[in-house]
C-alpha cells in the first residue's frame, strides 16, 4: 500500500529526529537537514519500522539550495522542524548570531514552505506543522531574537492557516516548552524538560486528525517534573 509522504526539516537529531521515527510508522519519509551523516542514522532507524526514506542535506536557510532540492517534490506532510536558540540577552547578541536565528527560524519557513505548498494546494490535500514554542506567546530575559522568531512562527502559521484552509491544507503549529535536545548547554540540568518523543507524539496527533478537522494549534508541556528545576540558564516551560 503507498503510504503518505513526511518531510521533517531538521531530521538530524533532537525533536526532528523522533518526529521522523514517530511518523516512520505512517509515512515515507524524506529527511532534510546538514549533516549528512546523521540523516543516514535517522533512515536506518526509519526504515525499521517499514518507512521509505530519501536524505537530501541541505541548508534551509539558503534560498538557491533550498528551491533546487525540494521544489516540485510530492510531500503530503510538511514538518517545518529545523530551528537555532541562543539565548542571551540583546547588547550580548553578536549580529551573526541574530541572522542565524533569523535565518533558521524565519526564513527558512518560507523556502521549505515555498517548495512543497503549490503541490498541496494542487492536490487539494496536504499539512503543514512548524515546530514553534511556548517562547512564541511569552518572553524572557535573553529571548530577543529567540522568542521574536517563534513569535513570527504564531503569526506565520495562523495567517496560512486562513488562507490555504479552503484549498485542503490545514496549518498547525506545536508549541513545545523545554525539551531535552542539543539546543541546550551541557551543564543545563534537563531531568525536569521533555523529551523529544513526547513533541512527536504530538505532531502525530495534529497530522492525524479527520479530514474535515484541523487541531491548529497545540501547546505541550512537562507534568510532575522528576526534580525541581536547578539550571539558572533562561529556560521556558
Ligand atoms: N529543545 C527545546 O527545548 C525546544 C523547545 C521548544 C521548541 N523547540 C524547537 O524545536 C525545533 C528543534 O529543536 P531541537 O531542540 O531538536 O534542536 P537541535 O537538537 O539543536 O536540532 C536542530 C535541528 O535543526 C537542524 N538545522 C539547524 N540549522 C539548519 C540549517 N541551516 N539547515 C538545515 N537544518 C538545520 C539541525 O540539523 P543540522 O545541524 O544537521 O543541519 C538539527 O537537525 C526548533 O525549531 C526549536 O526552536 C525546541
Amino acid at each position: 500500500m503507498t503510504r503518505p509522504i513526511a518531510l521533517v526539516t531538521g531530521a538530524s537529531r533532537g525533536i526532528g529526529r523522533a518526529i521522523a521515527e514517530r511518523l516512520a510508522e505512517t509515512h515515507d519519509l524524506i529527511l532534510v537537514a546538514r549533516d549528512e551523516a546523521q540523516l543516514q542514522d535517522v533512515s536506518i532507524a526509519c526504515q525499521a519500522t517499514g518507512a521509505r526514506t530519501d536524505c537530501i542535506a541541505v541548508d534551509v536557510t539558503n534560498f538557491l539550495a533550498t528551491a533546487e532540492r525540494l521544489t516540485g517534490l510530492h510531500v503530503d506532510v510538511l514538518v517545518n522542524n529545523a530551528g537555532v536558540a541562543v539565548m542571551k540577552p540583546f547588547l550580548d547578541m553578536t549580529a551573526e548570531e541574530w541572522h542565524r536565528m533569523v535565518n533558521v527560524n524565519v526564513n527558512a519557513l518560507y523556502h521549505v514552505t515555498r517548495a512543497v505548498l503549490p503541490g498541496m494546494v494542487e492536490r487539494g490535500h496536504g499539512h503543514v506543522c512548524t515546530i514553534g514554542s511556548t517562547a512564541g506567546r511569552n518572553t524572557f530575559v535573553g529571548g530577543t531574537a529567540y522568542a521574536g522568531t517563534k513569535h513570527f512562527v504564531m503569526g506565520f502559521s495562523e495567517s496560512l492557516m486562513l488562507e490555504v484552509r479552503d484549498a485542503g491544507v490545514g496549518v498547525s503549529v506545536v508549541m513545545p516548552g523545554s525539551v531535552d535536545t542539543d539546543l541546550f548547554p551541557a551543564s543545563t540540568n534537563r531531568t525536569w524538560m521533555l523529551e523529544p518523543r513526547d513533541v512527536a507524539d504530538a505532531v502525530a496527533f495534529v497530522v492525524h486528525t479527520p479530514p474535515h478537522m484541523l487541531v491548529h494549534r497545540i501547546e505541550v508541556r512537562p507534568l510532575s517534573p522528576k526534580r525541581p528545576r536547578e539550571s539558572s540558564t533562561p529556560q521556558s516551560h
